[in-house]
């Protein structure tokens, strides 16, 4: 099975650190390693009501972003998924592959519907198929993610299973996430037990990787954290859920690991780290920030990106397609 690379993410708000970290960079990573396909996927958004211009608009702007935090389009795929009628086909066969007992395990679905369950779109409730359905489309073996997604995944790799065995063929490999990095779930800036996320109310929570210099600066000075200086060893960050996140973004943003944090700024105060913090936060995030905002200004471009994207994706996911037709038992051409 040769290896091939999926990932996905919704175009609803803007990318933040954790997204950026916990996996961006390693998308970005991995398109030097396996071919990769990367896609904003709009379709999933939908799951939650959009305003149509505002959709589009943010999936212009998510494909900014990640061209920005360094996806290469002459290397990787990357579409947005409502060109590449494969998911949408996929996803009602393997509909009807899943469980509904599957689904009700889903805790996302829990979170997002909320009190109101049964006002919640079908949709959101077979969203993990049709997320199964985006990876096994390209028959994709690795998929990159932050550790909230590992439901999903598994969700992913019992349909592939299920299907194989039903229809006793070989057709999904099983796909893999790939969960890694020292900073997998990057936490709240004001809370360290909550995971930093678009949905939180205070923008104090979260460094947007459209933040200028100031503001990042402003949110890790005000970053909550506790008395104590920084331990000697990485066993005195348990307990102290804040200190252990800003030293897990530092080890991510600096390209080392906690350990070797700790080793730097071990007995340090927050007073000496947190301007440190700042100041590698800024360097890194700056030059992404400027990329963006020059792509902004070129929606001709991104959406060509996006276009020929799509055209090399349709080119993968065509002959798995025409083979899942030919197994379930449709009639065509
Ligand atoms: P979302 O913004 O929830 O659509 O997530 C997009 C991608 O970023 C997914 O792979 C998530 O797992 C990842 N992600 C989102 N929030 C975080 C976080 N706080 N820490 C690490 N990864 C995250
Ligand atoms: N559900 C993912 C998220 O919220 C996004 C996603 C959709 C995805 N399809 C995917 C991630 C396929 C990986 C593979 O982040």
């Amino acid at each position: 099975m040769t290896k091939r690379v999926f990932s996905g993410i919704q175009p609803t708000g803007n990318l933040h650190l954790g997204n950026y970290l916990g996996a961006i960079r390693n998308w970005e990573q991995m398109q030097h390693e396996a071919e990769c396909v990367f896609c904003v996927v709009d379709m999933h958004a939908i799951t939650l009501w959009q305003e149509p211009a505002a959709l589009r608009a943010q999936t212009r702007e998510m494909a900014a972003a990640l061209l920005a935090a360094g996806i290469d389009p002459a290397k990787a795929i990357l579409f947005n998924q409502s060109q590449v009628t494969a998911h949408a086909e996929l996803a009602w066969i393997l509909n009807c592959v899943a469980r509904v007992g599957w689904l009700n395990r889903m805790t996302q679905f829990k979170d997002k519907a909320g009190k109101d369950r049964e006002g919640a779109s079908v949709g959101l409730y077979t969203y993990p198929v049709l997320q199964a359905a985006d990876i096994l489309a390209y028959a994709a073996t690795h998929v990159p993610v932050g550790e909230d997604q590992k439901q999903h995944l598994e969700l992913a790799r019992d349909v592939a299973q299920k299907f194989n065995n039903d229809f006793g063929v070989e057709l999904f490999p099983l796909p893999e996430p790939v969960i890694q990095g020292p900073a997998t779930r990057v936490m709240s800036l004001r809370d360290g037990t909550k995971k930093m996320s678009k949905s939180d109310a205070s923008d104090m929570s979260r460094i947007n990787l459209t933040d200028d210099a100031d503001a990042i600066t402003a949110k890790i000075k005000k970053a909550k954290t506790d008395p104590e200086p920084l331990p000697e060893t990485l066993e005195g960050l348990k307990g102290r859920p804040e200190a252990e996140n800003l030293v897990g973004i530092y080890a991510a943003l600096a390209g080392t690991s906690a350990a070797a944090v700790i080793a730097e700024f071990a007995g340090k105060g927050f007073g000496a780290f947190k301007p440190a913090l700042a100041e590698l936060t800024v360097a890194k995030l700056e030059p992404i920030a400027a990329e963006f905002r020059r792509l902004l200004a070129d929606p001709a471009y991104v959406e060509d990106v996006l276009h020929r994207g799509a055209d090399r994706a349709r080119a993968i996911a065509d002959p798995i397609m025409a083979r899942v037709f030919e197994t379930v038992g449709f009639l065509r051409r």
